[in-house]
């Protein structure tokens, strides 16, 4: 239901009020004719309709419905009363609504027109429909080569799926090419050319529905715009700027298989026929500072044509598009404030601009359409003849004090049927356009002061700058000691480990796990030594360690000669042990090591302490 055209927040309102019809009626469809247009990717159905009132009440509603399958991709529904004919032919805008009512089968989508004149006894009236719906066409294939053409399969009900009898319909679907490749035969059906022809049918009650399948091939661009973030601004200088951010994607056939440039230069309407190369963006009138770019810069192989009326922009993407494949880009250009931006008679400002894309036949996914109103405007409201969703935001630029007001709409499922014009009201006060140059006057009086004060003060300010940055490496320089002591810490560990391995070796006598608590220790000293030397090279480059350094390297000296006397130790006890010597033999053995090491130990923990007091 999103996709008609009401975000989230809107469809809840109109469950609320969704107006209850009743669906028995006494109006009977005497004539139906359908125009299914299948040229290009966008589905166009046009269905002219004749109603009359065979019952003894008036009518003033006539229902539409959509069968469960097509509802998702309905993006937009409009109609219109028709009288007259030929030269003569009027038509009258009808208004199409949402509607409820019970009995209706499930998920079956009710749309109720309103008459612009109640319809008595006996009484007749034409209605011209147009529905319009996305990826409505399934590529079949799914996948194609570079150099094989694209073909799709539409479905669809060879009977009109209205909800009174219909007398007589008849349904023609047109086709891009004469390529049809096979299709549902409903007697009577035919092919001329490129139209596929099913009916009349008379006389089928309400809701008959009979699905028919036709594949034909279609060569047309398949343009998606995944999100197109469209982004305007107001500047009461003279400006309206407009940014568009564009995520597109060919959304065929995917490309299968390499893609040869070669080939495809050579002859692109045959080794490539399915993909697309070039984009028509029509601009506003007076669109000027037009650019064209993606994330590497700006293209220059754009084209643009201008006159009174347009502004055509042809852009063209890095490289030809093939299913699936995709390209993000920007457009910008300013037009001129005197044409969109007008005064009400309450004095209101507005901006009257079209909403959707100015792209020719795209679908576009999700659109997002921001409006930054100058600063200071005030109780922004919107006019839009379909439902979006809405909220506001705050932007700030340069001399922006306090923000400006950006109205965002959104919408999902959007086609080139929605390139509708908008309005934006808002309520602003001539003064605040005085708030800019009043602030670049403030802004050059205080940086003249600045100036004036810096002269004067230019010294202290350069030497305290230089003291900061002092402070700043003074702050470093203990990090790096306090990361320091750290290590010392885990090698300590290491060390009470080994001495304890040593100690479980002389109870137990087990040499092998003697020799893993060794090799455990081994890997975590060399990884500490690591860590150890990086601190050491920063201490030594910082200009602010000079004076510790020495006490620093002090302590790294015999800590490492202590832990190696350690390691030479343990070496031979576990080498003693091995080979079963006696534990007096063993303890001779160690006996100066010993002494040495608890020499080492001191000076390391003497040390160490007196890294705290950096
Ligand atoms: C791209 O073009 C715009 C408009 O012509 C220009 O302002 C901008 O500097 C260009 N950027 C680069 C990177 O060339
Ligand atoms: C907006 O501009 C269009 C085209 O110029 C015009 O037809 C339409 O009446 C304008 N709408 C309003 C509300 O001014």
């Amino acid at each position: 239901m999103d996709r008609f055209g009401m975000g989230s927040k809107c469809f809840l309102l109109f469950l609320l009020v969704l107006p209850f019809v009743c669906v028995a009626s006494d109006l009977v469809v005497v004539k139906v004719d359908r125009k299914i247009d299948v040229t290009s990717h966008i589905v166009r159905v046009v269905t002219s309709l004749k109603v009359e009132n065979t019952g003894s009440s008036a009518a003033s509603n006539v229902l539409i419905t959509f069968p469960t399958g097509q509802v998702g991709n309905l993006a937009y529904v409009r109609a219109a009363a028709i009288e007259g004919r030929g030269k003569n032919k009027v038509s009258l805008q009808l208004p199409v609504n949402p509607a409820q009512s019970e009995g209706l089968p499930d998920g079956v989508a009710l749309f109720s027109i309103a008459l612009s004149k109640t319809l008595n006894n006996g009484d007749t009236v034409t209605i011209e429909l147009l529905s319009v719906f996305t990826h409505s066409l399934m590529p079949l294939p799914e996948e194609i080569s570079q150099a094989q053409s694209q073909l799709v399969v539409y479905r669809d009900s060879a009977y009109f799926f209205s909800p009174y009898l219909v007398k007589v319909q008849t349904t023609t679907i047109k086709t891009p090419s004469s390529r049809i490749e096979s299709y549902t035969k409903i007697d009577p059906t035919k092919v001329v050319d490129a139209e596929l022809k099913y009916g009349p049918y008379e006389n089928l009650p309400a809701f008959s529905f009979l699905p028919f399948i036709v594949h034909f091939e279609n060569n047309q661009p398949f343009p998606v715009v995944k999100e197109l973030v469209r982004e305007i601004e107001i500047s009461h200088w003279g400006n309206v700027q407009i940014t568009e951010h564009c995520h597109l994607v060919h959304g065929g056939a995917r490309l299968k298989g390499g893609f040869s440039r070669i080939e495809y230069q050579a002859r692109p309407n045959i080794r490539g026929a399915s993909s697309f190369r070039t984009l028509l963006a029509k601009l506003p009138p007076g669109a000027h500072s037009v650019y064209y770019r993606d994330e590497i810069g700006n293209i220059s192989t754009s084209h643009l044509r201008s006159d009174a009326r347009k502004t055509e922009l042809e852009i063209e993407p890095r490289y030809p598009m093939f299913g699936g494949w995709q390209a993000t880009f920007t457009i910008g250009y300013g037009l001129p404030l005197k044409d969109f931006l007008f005064q009400a008679s309450d004095g209101k400002r507005y901006l009257n601009l079209t909403f959707a894309s100015p792209f020719n036949d795209v679908i576009i996914d999700k659109l997002i359409v921001k409006v930054a109103l100058p600063e200071g405007s005030k109780d922004p409201y919107v006019t839009i003849p379909f439902s979006v969703d809405q909220h506001q935001e705050i932007k700030y630029s340069y001399l922006d004090t306090i923000g400006r007001t950006v109205v965002v709409l959104s919408k999902t499922n959007v086609v080139p049927e929605h390139n509708m014009f908008f309005q934006v009201y808002y309520n602003f006060s001539s003064f605040s356009m005085l708030a800019e140059p009043l602030m670049l006057v403030i802004g050059f009086f205080v940086f003249f002061l600045a100036c004036i004060s810096y002269s004067h003060f230019d010294f202290s300010i350069s030497k305290s700058s230089v003291s900061y940055l002092a402070k700043l490496q003074r702050e470093e320089v203990q990090d790096a000691v306090r990361h320091l002591q750290n290590i010392m810490n885990q090698r300590l560990a290491v060390s009470e480990k080994l001495e304890t391995s040593l100690s479980d070796l002389a109870r137990t006598g087990d040499v092998q796990a003697c020799k893993a608590s060794r090799k455990a220790a081994d890997a975590s000293l060399k990884d500490t030594a690591k860590e150890l030397k990086s601190v050491l090279e920063f201490l030594q480059s910082s200009s602010q360690a000079s004076h510790i350094l020495p006490r620093v390297d002090e302590l790294v000296h015999k800590e490492k000669e202590k832990q190696d006397k350690l390691l030479l130790k343990h070496s031979i006890v576990v080498d003693s042990v091995d080979k079963k010597l006696p534990r007096k033999e063993i303890d001779s053995r160690i006996a100066t090591h010993e002494q040495k090491l608890t020499l080492l130990k001191q000076e390391v923990d003497e040390l160490l302490q007196a890294m705290d007091e950096i």
